[in-house]
């Protein structure tokens, strides 16, 4: 297994009124894993918890009980992430060639040949290196994003809604991208999202999430029509009512 979480608790501390502080739980024993090679879509809306549970198998953020195991020898090492934000998670004063070596260590590895490659996986090329970020559309600015994601070669990417700030045309095109990467250097993903349509179009794996639970898992795409929660039923009611790519739609209704 190459993402182990298990049994992860975590609170805030609400405020400091007259009778102290009141804590808060926002995760209550959430326990999945990650195979290599695997995109497993945590799916729920917004203030669940998604994004603490991210920022703990980041390691930015400390769990009050639980654990965060990575396979592999050099564990965490080999792991990225791709934020929503795209605009702040890019330092605007730097040019695409410094975003990209940013998380580079070795000289040779920014090499302006290396980071001319790491912008043609992502559908761009070397002329976007002396660009600033302002200079970028949205979609364009998330490709790099993803460039810096993939160039310290890792195994395992967390999405955190990396395509909901997005047009829908646009999220199309970087679901795609996503896809084709994850096949080409066989990478697993733990895609978070409150969407399902985005959920459908790129994962294996489906966990729906509230209020700090899992309260389902739909082991193939295939079987989301399946669900029998109510809230992932009414998340999949949702969908059906949209407007949503025909290959996503069949996975959904049937
Ligand atoms: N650093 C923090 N301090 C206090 N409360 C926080 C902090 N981070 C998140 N929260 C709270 O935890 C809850 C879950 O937030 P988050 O994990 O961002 O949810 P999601 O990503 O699913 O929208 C929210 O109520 C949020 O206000
Ligand atoms: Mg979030």
């Amino acid at each position: 297994m190459l993402l182990r979480v298990t049994d992860i608790h975590k609170g805030y501390a609400k405020s400091k009124g007259f009778f102290g502080k009141t804590i808060t739980p926002v995760l209550k024993g959430v326990s999945l894993e990650v195979d290599y090679g695997e995109c497993v879509g945590l799916i729920g809306e917004s203030g669940s918890g998604k994004s603490t549970l991210g920022k703990i198998i980041l390691g930015v953020e400390k769990p009050d009980a639980g654990t965060v195991v990575f396979g592999g020898n050099e564990g965490k090492k080999e792991l990225s992430v791709v934020f929503q934000d795209y605009t702040s998670s890019a330092n605007p004063r730097l040019r695409v060639k410094h975003v990209l070596s940013e998380p580079l260590k070795e000289r040779a590895k920014k090499q302006r040949a290396y980071l001319g490659h790491l912008l043609r996986e992502v559908g761009l090329d070397e002329s976007f290196l002396e660009r600033f970020p302002h200079q970028l559309s949205g979609g364009q600015l998330q490709r790099v994003c993803i460039a810096r994601a993939l160039a310290t070669k890792p195994k395992f990417i967390l999405l955190d809604e990396a395509v909901s700030s997005l047009d829908v045309s646009v999220q199309l095109q970087i679901l795609k991208l996503l896809k084709l990467l994850k096949e080409k250097y066989r990478l697993s993903y733990l895609f978070i999202t409150h969407d399902l349509m985005s959920v459908t179009y790129l994962c294996d794996r489906v966990i729906f999430f509230k209020e700090g639970n899992i309260v389902e898992t739909v082991s193939h795409v295939s079987a989301l029509h399946g669900v029998k929660d109510p809230y992932s039923r009414s998340l999949l009611n949702a969908v059906k009512a949209m407007e949503i790519p025909d290959m996503c739609r069949a996975k959904v209704c049937q």
